[in-house]
């Protein structure tokens, strides 16, 4: 399986259940990277989406504790997806073992661990390569993090993509394999 999370300096991604930065051409890489494939997020992420709608055209595997907390927006969506032809799935799954479940016959490569901080966290044992795309704006104010992959000792940086810029923000696109 494969990780696919922004950062910004000190692995920041996240402030009050909110994305840090929103980066279009990072939105865009996402997008085309995890189109027609299926991602793994948290509760707290899928509520973070505009109308709280699940990605489109990917199947959504959302982990959540409590099923009193499945919002009926994210299934309508979901349905109102599928009524126009669209290949978005929503499913719930209470649990880490329910979701590597549910992605069993999925090819590992075509599965995405798309956040957010606790998800991330308790998938990372079963990835073998993160894709990160690094951006240089300041984390001040950020309350959730992504584990720096260097510094376990266990990840190593096997390609860094050339330093771009948008309105001001400077990013690159990163893949780290995990060292065997
Ligand atoms: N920069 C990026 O690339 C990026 C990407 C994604 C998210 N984010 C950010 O990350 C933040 C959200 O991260 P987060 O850690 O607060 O929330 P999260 O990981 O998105 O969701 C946490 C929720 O997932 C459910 N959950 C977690 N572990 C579970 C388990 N083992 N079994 C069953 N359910 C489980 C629980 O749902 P319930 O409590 O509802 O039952 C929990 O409250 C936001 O700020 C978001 O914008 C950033």
């Amino acid at each position: 399986m494969i990780e696919i999370v922004n950062v910004s300096s000190n692995w920041a991604i996240g402030k009050k259940g909110q994305l840090l930065l929103h980066l279009p051409p990072d939105m865009q890489y996402f997008r085309e990277t995890t189109r027609g494939k299926t991602c793994i997020m948290g509760s707290t992420t899928l509520e973070s989406f505009p109308h709280m709608a699940p990605l489109k055209d990917r199947k959504n595997i959302v982990l959540i504790d409590d099923e009193k907390k499945i919002r009926p927006e994210s299934l309508a969506a979901a349905a109102a997806d599928k009524a126009a032809g669209r290949t978005t799935e929503l499913v719930y799954v209470p649990s880490l073992q329910a979701a590597l479940d549910a992605v069993k016959d999925t090819p590992k490569d075509e599965v995405f661990v798309i956040g957010g901080a606790s998800i991330y966290r308790l998938f990372l044992p079963y990835c073998d390569t993160c894709l990160v795309t690094h951006n240089d704006y300041p984390s001040e104010g950020a309350d959730t993090f992504y584990p720096d992959l260097l510094s376990s000792g266990e990840w190593k940086l096997s390609y860094e993509g050339e330093e771009q810029a948008y309105e001001g923000v400077t990013y690159r696109f990163c893949r780290y394999e995990r060292l065997q």
